[in-house]
């Protein structure tokens, strides 16, 4: 098993305000699915609940970390951390780490490669991914040209984390 990152941030690495992304572009969507599709995502409960009707995302499987108390049978829920990463160590295959801002930050040190959508614009975020470009960690090994879609510039990037955290 490999745990990655996917993230979209802005040009102040901003991912999101009042529990939703900060732009809605179409490629973006459609790298995420490609990326993820039949494989496992696992995400924090906020996320969980920023999806349409708070549904899990299809075709793949869901493992969110949520708050005491929460039951729910369409996904795998945990509720520590610990839980989190023996449910990952389960899996073969690649797992994502889908969001959102607290989820990511734990989970940052176990993922051998983050793919990074740059935004050339200001969202006007509440809530950051860290900057990997002030990162001793991580080097970008991937930069696209720039693509123009949705009314935005995008790059698509990917960092290689150099010091992965073995789990
Ligand atoms: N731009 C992107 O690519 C992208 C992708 C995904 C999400 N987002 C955005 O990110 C924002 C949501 O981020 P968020 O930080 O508010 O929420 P989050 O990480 O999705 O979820 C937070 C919740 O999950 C639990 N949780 C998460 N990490 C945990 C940890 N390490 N240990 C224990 N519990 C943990 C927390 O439980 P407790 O309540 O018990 O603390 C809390 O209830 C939204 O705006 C969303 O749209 C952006």
């Amino acid at each position: 098993m490999t745990v990655k990152a996917i993230v979209a941030v802005d040009e102040k690495w901003g991912i999101g305000k009042k529990n939703g992304l900060l732009f809605s572009i179409p490629r973006d969507m459609r790298f995420f699915k490609e990326k993820t599709m039949g494989k496992t995502v696992c995400m924090g409960y906020n996320t969980l609940l920023s999806f349409p009707d708070g549904k899990p995302l299809k075709g793949r499987k869901n493992i969110v970390i949520c708050p005491e108390g929460v039951k729910r049978d369409d996904v795998v829920v945990v509720y520590t951390m610990d839980e989190m990463l023996s449910e990952i160590k389960k899996e073969d295959g690649e797992v994502f780490v889908i969001g959102g801002a607290m989820f990511y930050k734990s989970m940052l040190p176990y993922c051998d490669e983050v793919f990074v959508t740059k935004v050339s614009a200001d969202g006007n975020a509440e809530v950051f991914y860290e900057n990997l470009d002030d990162s001793a960690s991580f080097d970008c090994v991937f930069e696209s040209e720039p693509i123009i879609d949705g009314g935005y510039e995008i790059k698509f990037t990917t960092y290689k984390n150099k010091s992965t955290s073995v789990l």
